[in-house]
């Protein structure tokens, strides 16, 4: 079945309102890939009615970044959705979004500012605000992420609680490349050489767990370690942060249960993932 694309925030709200059941949303930039698609499946199987909206959101890219070129493929991304029989695509205009005279912002503090957040410094702010717009207009009982991106995870979680949200979030697994390279929209960017150098972002990852069941415990060995591979594979490191899953608190120990999460640069792209200590 094909699913109904919807264009402004109006017809969207009015929509959703009229829908009887529940609605699980999932949220996106577009360029869909098994990570996105993964959600949306997960939603399927869980609530009654299903708005996948697309939407590369302008404010969380600083004028350095990637907003230009960042990949787009509408068609593409309808067929995909029609395949798993996504109910709505909600794909807004900038103009829709962010009208001329835009003037709010909706901010989490502190935790936005640490890990991604220092060297993206007003990233969250727009993945907030974005947020929090698309949950206004769409209502939903539930809304779909996937830990890959951990502190946005986090982040939304906090925003959803001191602003007092229905929706539920609900957290969903890091899917990747046969390979183990995570999924990301941003892999395109890497050429074949970058591609394979990019495996060193899990590699050590499952490092730093193999150290663990080992009994190796300092957070600050560990991160040297994980520091070397990515470097020994023309990483440059921009953060490698052992913390608590749930306050993103710097541990100096890894625990049952911690996230490593890391962030690096392979060849000009910026890549991040993470990993569950269990
Ligand atoms: P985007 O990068 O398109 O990701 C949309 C959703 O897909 C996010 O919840 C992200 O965590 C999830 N995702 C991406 N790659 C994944 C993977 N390999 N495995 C599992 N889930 C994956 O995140 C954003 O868009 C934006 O910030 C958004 C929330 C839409 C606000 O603009």
């Amino acid at each position: 079945m094909k699913p109904i694309l919807v264009k402004t925030a109006n017809e969207m709200a009015k929509i959703s309102r009229e829908i009887k059941g529940t609605i699980g949303f999932v949220p996106t930039m577009g360029y869909l890939h098994e990570g996105h698609l993964s959600l949306v499946r997960v939603a399927k199987k869980e609530t009654d009615v299903v708005v996948v909206s697309i939407f590369v959101n302008p404010s969380q890219f600083s004028p350095n970044e990637d907003l230009d070129e960042y990949p787009r493929d509408i068609d593409r991304d309808i067929r995909l959705l029609s395949e798993l029989n996504a109910n709505y695509i909600f794909l807004p205009t900038e103009n829709e979004v962010y009208p001329d005279g835009y003037k709010t912002w909706v901010n989490v503090e502190k935790i936005t500012q640490i890990l991604c957040g220092k060297s993206r410094p007003t990233h969250f702010r727009g993945v907030t605000t974005v947020v929090a717009k698309l949950m206004n207009i769409i209502d939903p009982d539930f809304m779909y992420m996937g830990e890959k991106d951990f502190q946005q995870l986090v982040v939304l979680k906090q925003m959803v609680k001191d602003l007092n949200f229905r929706t539920k979030i609900i957290g969903c697994p890091i899917i990747r490349e046969n390979d183990g390279l995570a999924m990301s929209s941003r892999n395109k960017y890497l050429s074949k050489q970058g591609r394979k150098n990019a495996l060193c972002l899990q590699k050590s990852l499952l490092l730093a767990q193999k150290r663990y069941n080992e009994k190796v415990f300092t957070s600050n060995k560990i991160i040297a370690e994980i520091a070397d591979l990515i470097e020994n594979n023309k990483g440059v490191v921009d953060y490698i942060e052992i913390v608590d899953s749930y306050t993103l608190e710097h541990l100096y120990e890894l625990k049952k249960g911690c996230r490593i999460l890391v962030a690096a640069i392979i060849e000009n792209t910026r890549l991040i993932d993470n990993i569950e200590i269990t």
